[in-house]
């Protein structure tokens, strides 16, 4: 007892030492006026908090934790890089999810075409027929992301150079690989990736070496310059030529005036909330006191860039809107508009195709939010955490 007593004495004395501290030597954390009350990835998790409880309701807390923890990577594989990368990645324990899907798929095609087929039926646009395309979506053997298994969290080591100075993969979030996957790219395709920069997933339909003619856009100059970077990093110069490939940064929301009725596909990753990004880094946050007005313009702003990518999709093309953020007025919401601005102001008619199958090609791999009536979404979870990616294929009828 004595012992305690005389312990707790010990402490309070030494806690009191801190008034004998000079003030000039006391150190200060940070002087209040330097830093905001509410930094933006405050106000972004409070934003999300008020909104994605209700959208999402008991899957919150889980995805906001995911949210808040360190996000897991893929390395989408470099075809031309001439090192025993895939070996060596293997060996690390990985796996591609891509062409493991098959094993995955097997038991459910029957269950996944029922589901597809009643979700048809309560949404009056979804009539794509789910198994046929379960037979023939067939993706390029060219395309390869190896992941990490479920639960294991392990950090993929920077990519280095070959010995022609190309890198080995490219990482990125897995989930971003979905978009170009449902895109079903054929063979002999003509493709606009109409918001493209950084890159990563020109670089996924780059890779997949079936393209017959491939247009790169985005209307920021200096992303734009990173993108060629990173294709220059991982190609070949002489598979970059102006036969193959087009790199321009205009403004994509008036794209279906300079060239419509033309791609066989477009690939629509608008900017967005950046969901993931909001809540960890303080810098470039759209939550951002400056950037109110940038961030209540978004979804008129994707609106236009998706209205405009179906204008330059020929008729019988498809269209993939996709951003990374859960926001359903960014998301579900975009897309309903677009369906009817583009009928209303352009006399496009437009089908949904389901994407269940591709859900559950991958469910092992991703963790999707169930019954979206309209597209599919990534959701982040602990033991896989990718995303967030949402995505709706879109197709043109006339
Ligand atoms: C989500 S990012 C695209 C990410 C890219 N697809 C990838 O996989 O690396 C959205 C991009 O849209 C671009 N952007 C914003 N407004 C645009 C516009 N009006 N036209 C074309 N691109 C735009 C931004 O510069 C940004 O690079």
């Amino acid at each position: 007892m004595a012992l305690i007593m005389e312990t707790r004495l010990l402490l309070r004395k030494v806690k009191d030492l801190r008034c004998f501290t000079p003030r000039r030597t006391r150190v200060k954390e940070k002087w209040a006026a330097t830093r905001p009350k509410f930094p933006p990835t405050k106000l972004a998790l409070q934003h999300f908090d008020a909104t994605y409880s209700v959208q999402l309701g008991k899957l919150w807390p889980s995805v906001r934790v995911a949210l808040l923890s360190e996000r897991k990577y893929g390395a989408l594989l470099n075809n031309f890089s001439h090192d025993g990368v895939l070996e060596d990645l293997q060996a690390q324990g990985c796996r591609d999810f891509i062409s493991d899907k098959a094993e995955e798929a097997q038991p459910c095609l029957e269950l996944s075409s029922e589901v597809e087929s009643r979700r048809d039926c309560m949404s009056t646009n979804k009539s794509a027929d789910n198994s046929q395309q379960l037979s023939s979506l067939q993706f390029s053997p060219n395309i390869k992301c190896l992941v990490f298994p479920r639960g294991d969290i392990t950090r993929f080591k920077p990519a280095k150079p070959d010995t022609y100075g190309l890198l080995g993969y490219y990482l990125m979030d897995a989930a971003s690989l979905l978009p170009c996957l449902a895109l079903d790219v054929q063979e002999g395709h003509t493709v606009l990736d109409l918001c493209a920069a950084p890159g990563g997933k020109t670089l996924a339909l780059h890779q997949m070496q079936i393209v017959r003619f491939l247009c790169v856009n985005d209307t920021s100059v200096s992303r734009t310059l990173r993108l060629k970077r990173v294709l220059h990093s991982y190609t070949p110069k002489e598979l970059l030529t102006v036969e193959k490939l087009r790199i321009t940064s205009f403004d994509g929301t008036k794209w279906g005036e300079i060239e419509s009725n033309t791609f066989d596909r477009v690939l629509v990753d608008v900017p967005c909330t950046t969901d993931r990004h909001s809540v960890m880094e303080d810098d470039n946050n759209i939550f951002s006191k400056s950037r109110i007005g940038e961030r209540r313009r978004l979804p008129q702003l994707q609106l236009e860039l998706l209205l405009a990518g179906i204008e330059a999709a020929c008729p019988g093309g498809e269209i993939l809107y996709s951003t990374c953020t859960l926001s359903q007025s960014q998301n579900l919401a975009v897309v309903e508009q677009a369906i009817h601005l583009a009928r209303q102001n352009h006399g496009i008619h437009l089908q949904v195709v389901g994407l269940r199958h591709l859900t559950q090609m991958f469910r092992n791999t991703f963790h999707f939010a169930p019954d979206l009536h309209l597209g599919e979404m990534v959701i982040p979870h602990l033991a896989a955490n990718f995303g967030p990616i949402y995505m709706c294929k879109l197709k043109r009828l006339t």
